[in-house]
């Protein structure tokens, strides 16, 4: 039996299936399978929807499939006509949309954890590597054709093996992140969550820091996982930034807005901090020019979870959670 067969008002023919609104291109298969379950409607220029598009998808659609670029705020969603009970997000972190403003107008909101934990650790892995040992800034001399050979001066960044490590929000990724850490590279690791007991970081094979701070103090590297929520926006500002030591690297793969983007770039200019490597930006993806001219920083495009495993994964873990609630089973991954 159909889910459209289930609940009440998609009873009365096939046409009659819950149009569902993708916001941005998604994998093959999962469009595949959304057109083989639902009305659905996909975004074949691949372009945002913006303010105005996702208020009339949300008053046209009974769900949207969302990403992490849709700024599903408190006027978006308190916009009436409203026909939509569900916002599937295409992603784990939900910060673009206002959870409390859903809740209110009575939408489910569901997100897609876990399936893209250990490419988003990688990718935090490759970012520490790539600052400590300046491999941007070496790629960039030698395409620029300014390579003069090798020399024992030449480029010399910082080890990583054997280093401590501190991490910033104990959750998947974190935790995925201090496994690579320890296992690959023999690093000493101490992590910082509100909720972490002794117990559980020495599970975990790490140090509970008693404080971001105590972490901060006794870091060569850290590395920042938290989501981004009210406590954790712009909390790498330019007080907390002078608490690292000044050899260390950041590596921030979470939000761009946890950190105060200008005050990391006066730091990473002033020899205050050694280096950064950053997937996420405070505004993308406008970055800040700060931040681009500087050598010493390594700058991705938000790709910490950008392999096709993962990304199909998302997809079809968004599409479960639809099935899920239009069949009225209880939705896999509620946020709200
Ligand atoms: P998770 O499992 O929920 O982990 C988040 C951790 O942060 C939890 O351990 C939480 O523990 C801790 N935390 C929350 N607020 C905190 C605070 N104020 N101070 C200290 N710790 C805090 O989430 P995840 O799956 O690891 O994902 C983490 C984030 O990574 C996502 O929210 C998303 O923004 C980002 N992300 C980025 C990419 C990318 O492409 N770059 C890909 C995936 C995810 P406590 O509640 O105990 O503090
Ligand atoms: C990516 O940034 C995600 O939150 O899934």
């Amino acid at each position: 039996m159909g889910f459209w067969s289930v609940i009440p008002q998609y009873t009365s023919h096939i046409v009659s299936r819950p149009i569902v609104t993708v916001t941005r291109r998604l994998p093959e298969s999962v469009e595949t399978r959304l057109h083989q379950l639902f009305d659905a409607r996909t975004n074949r220029d691949d372009l945002p929807l913006g303010v105005t598009g996702l208020a009339a998808a949300l008053a046209e659609s009974d769900a949207l499939l969302s990403t992490l670029g849709d700024p599903l705020n408190a006027a978006v969603l308190g916009a009436r006509p409203r026909r939509a009970r569900i916002i599937a997000q295409f992603g784990v972190g939900y910060d673009n949309i206002d959870v409390a403003a859903a809740t209110r107008a009575g939408l489910v909101v569901t997100n897609t954890p876990g399936v893209l934990t250990n490419d988003t650790a990688d990718l935090a892995i490759m970012l520490l590597l790539s600052a400590a040992r300046r491999a941007s800034e070496g790629e960039r001399e030698l395409r620029r054709g300014e390579w003069t050979g090798w020399r024992p001066t030449h480029n010399l960044g910082t080890r990583v093996t054997g280093k401590r490590l501190g991490i910033v929000g104990f959750g998947r990724i974190g935790r995925a992140v201090a496994d690579r850490a320890r296992l690959g590279f023999q690093m000493q690791v101490q992590a910082f969550s509100r909720s972490l007991t002794d117990e559980a970081a020495r599970d975990a094979g790490v140090t509970r820091a008693a404080s971001l701070d105590a972490l901060l103090a006794s870091s060569d590297f850290v590395s920042i996982h938290v989501p981004s929520t009210s406590a954790t926006r712009q909390l790498f500002g330019a007080t907390l930034l002078s608490h690292m030591l000044p050899h260390a690297v950041l590596v921030n793969t979470a939000r761009g807005d946890v950190v105060d983007e200008r005050a990391l770039a006066d730091a990473l200019r002033n020899g205050r901090l050694a280096a950064a490597g950053l997937d996420v930006f405070e505004r993308e993806p406008s970055v800040s020019s700060g931040l681009l001219d500087l050598p010493n920083a390594v700058l991705l495009p938000h790709i910490g979870s950008a392999t096709v495993e993962a990304r199909t994964a998302m997809g079809h873990l968004a599409v479960d959670n639809l099935e899920a609630f239009f069949e009225g089973k209880v939705v896999p991954n509620p946020v709200a």
